[in-house]
């Protein structure tokens, strides 16, 4: 008997569970507008490694070059070599042994698509997104033949920019697990940690002036 009244209990419950639900209301805070198919479209401009994302269009190095020389050649040099402190596009991966290794186009970047996505999204500097397709093939072209990866008339579009072989495609990585090899130490360890010098104590060393160069540098 009280069997029966639990599940009665429980019938009636889901019930007016049931019943009570209603839609959800929609929330609205009444300010902006509902973002257009148009907008969305100009934000949506990633390419992936792979060329996913690549528009139509095409350029050989030959095209390229006389946009790069007006567009991009005041900072990075007419031969993609770079000027001052605006980096340069052309390298081997030898240039990653060194101590201080030079990471750029040729020495250090995977993909080519990379490279592509990076002009269209972002150069010339202080007046991104100005190139056309076209436009960014070429000088994409311009820089790979600056660095001996493509020659000079090979088009590139969007299915032949894909299978360019950058030099350092093999020089990355996954890494996997912990990439601390340090055994803990459980006995007989080492009792008096000597810290020979703390980075806060080397900033101090530095005069008013020099510290002030100092953190002028990391704000360029
Ligand atoms: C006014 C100066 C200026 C102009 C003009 C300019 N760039 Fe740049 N470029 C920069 C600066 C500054 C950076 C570094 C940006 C950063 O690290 O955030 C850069 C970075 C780059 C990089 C990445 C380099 C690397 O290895 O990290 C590429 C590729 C590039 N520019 C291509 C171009 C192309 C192509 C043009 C012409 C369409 C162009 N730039 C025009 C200033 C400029």
């Amino acid at each position: 008997m009280f069997r029966l009244v639990k599940y009665f209990l429980l019938v009636v419950f889901f019930l007016l569970v049931a019943c009570g639900e209603k839609e959800p209301a929609t929330l609205s805070y009444n300010f902006g507008t509902p973002v257009s198919e148009a907008i969305v479209e100009k934000w949506n401009i990633d390419v992936g490694p792979d060329g996913a994302g690549l528009p139509e269009g095409s350029g050989t190095a030959e095209t390229g070059e006389p946009i790069y020389i007006t567009k991009c050649a005041l900072c990075h040099g007419e031969f993609g070599e770079g000027m001052g402190r605006f980096p340069g596009f052309v390298g081997t991966p030898e240039d990653l042994v060194d101590e201080s290794p030079s990471k750029n186009v040729g020495s250090y970047w995977g993909y080519a698509t990379t490279l592509w996505d990076y002009i269209y999204r972002a150069m010339p500097f202080g007046n991104a997104q100005s190139l056309s397709p076209d436009e960014v093939y070429g000088i994409t072209a311009y820089i790979l033949s600056l660095n001996n990866i493509i020659a000079e008339d090979e088009v590139m579009n969007a299915t032949s920019l894909p299978q360019v072989k950058m030099p350092n495609r093999n020089g990355f990585i996954t890494a996997t697990g912990a990439d601390i090899h340090a055994v803990v130490c459980m006995q007989n360890c080492v009792k008096d940690i000597n810290i020979t010098s703390r980075a806060s104590e080397s900033q101090a060393s530095l005069s008013a002036k020099d510290k002030e160069k100092d953190i002028g540098n990391y704000h360029r």
